[in-house]
């Protein structure tokens, strides 16, 4: 489990207790992500055999960086061997879950599903769809690094070591394909959407969901910070845009989505903008931060000294503040 630095109060700036607190759906509580004990036994499934199956496939992306590299792994921001990067993954999980399981059971998610999991991190999604769909469904969940999604112990839930963009994919084969914050990393995210709607059968479900935190909403988060702290959180969320920009990703995915994916073809679409509102001290934004100090810091729009200020803030239990914007959003392939 994500252990939770407990600051000392008494070192709260003095005016980070003036905001009101919101209530309502902003202030929903996040749910604690799943982890059960069961880690005993390791499912897997061979590469091989989902390609028997699936011999139609999608065709790898190769073209969507624009220096020529293939649009992959070496361009993701974060450090994947950095020693807490786990617990980051299970801090994201706990703020996120409540919003996108929520969706996922209105859209109908029950017994006998079949479910693709893209990028799927720390796991605990790819966990509770593998409990809901029960011994006729089954999970896929792949990501280019899976180690902390495996030793599970659901038999059926496959965890894969897997690129989005240039390992095959079965086509038409799944009810629900779901990616959280994976295509705002991507250069070639258009692509990827396709590919995760080939991959989707007929009359079945994507959901994507990624951050908004892009000029407008960088502002907006900030009226969600502190009173007296809102210009530092304005430099922060300004230097976070450049550091997801300059790894080809994008900072307001979020907005794009809904129109790319009536782009791809899907229909009945709808879209959730949310923010969660957190008690200093939850992990998050903290370890996101710890994780991307030096590239922060190397962009030159922000100080150290106004990056530890902006870490002992949200690490104060008496505020409450946004992490970020987050879009979920839906299509149906269309039957
Ligand atoms: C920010 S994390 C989000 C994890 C999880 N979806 C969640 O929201 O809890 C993004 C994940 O996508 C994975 N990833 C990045 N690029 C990928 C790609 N091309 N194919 C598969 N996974 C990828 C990363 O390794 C990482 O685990």
């Amino acid at each position: 489990m994500p252990t939770t630095t407990r600051p000392n109060p008494r070192t709260c700036p003095p005016s980070a207790h003036a905001r009101p607190i919101l209530t309502g759906h902003l202030a929903r509580c996040p749910r604690s992500a799943r982890r059960n004990g069961r880690r005993s036994a390791r499912v897997r499934v061979e590469d091989q055999q989902l390609r028997d199956r699936h011999p139609g496939g999608t065709a790898p992306v190769t073209d969507g960086a624009c220096d020529g590299r293939p649009d992959t792994a070496d361009r993701y921001v974060f450090d994947r061997e950095w020693e807490r990067e786990h617990e980051r993954l299970a801090a994201l999980e706990a703020v996120y879950d409540g919003v996108t399981l929520d969706r996922l059971a209105g859209l109908g998610v029950a017994e006998g599903w079949q479910c693709l999991e893209v990028g799927c991190g720390a796991g605990s999604v790819a966990r509770w769809l593998a409990e809901r769909v029960g011994a006729r469904g089954s999970v896929l969940a792949i990501d280019l690094d899976p180690r902390f999604a495996e030793g599970h112990g659901l038999p059926n839930l496959t965890v894969r070591r897997q690129d989005l963009l240039t390992d095959p994919l079965p086509a038409d084969a799944y009810d629900l394909v779901h990616a959280r914050a994976l295509l705002e990393h991507l250069p070639a995210r258009e692509q990827a959407l396709d590919r995760l709607a080939a991959a989707t059968r007929p009359g079945g479900w994507v959901v994507v969901e990624d951050f908004d935190i892009e000029g407008a909403m960088a502002a907006a988060v900030a009226r969600y910070w502190p009173a007296g702290h809102t210009g530092l959180a304005e430099r922060l969320y300004s230097a976070l845009q450049a550091v997801f920009g300059g790894a080809g990703g994008d900072a307001g995915c979020g907005r794009w989505l809904p129109d790319a994916l009536a782009r791809a073809g899907l229909t009945e679409i709808g879209a959730l903008v949310h923010a969660p509102l957190l008690r200093g001290g939850t992990p998050f934004l903290v370890l996101t931060l710890r994780q991307l100090r030096a590239p922060l810091l190397a962009g030159g729009l922000i100080t150290a000294q106004e990056l530890d200020k902006a870490l002992e803030l949200i690490q104060c239990q008496e505020i409450r503040y946004t992490p970020n914007f987050m879009v979920t959003a839906w299509g149906r392939r269309p039957g």
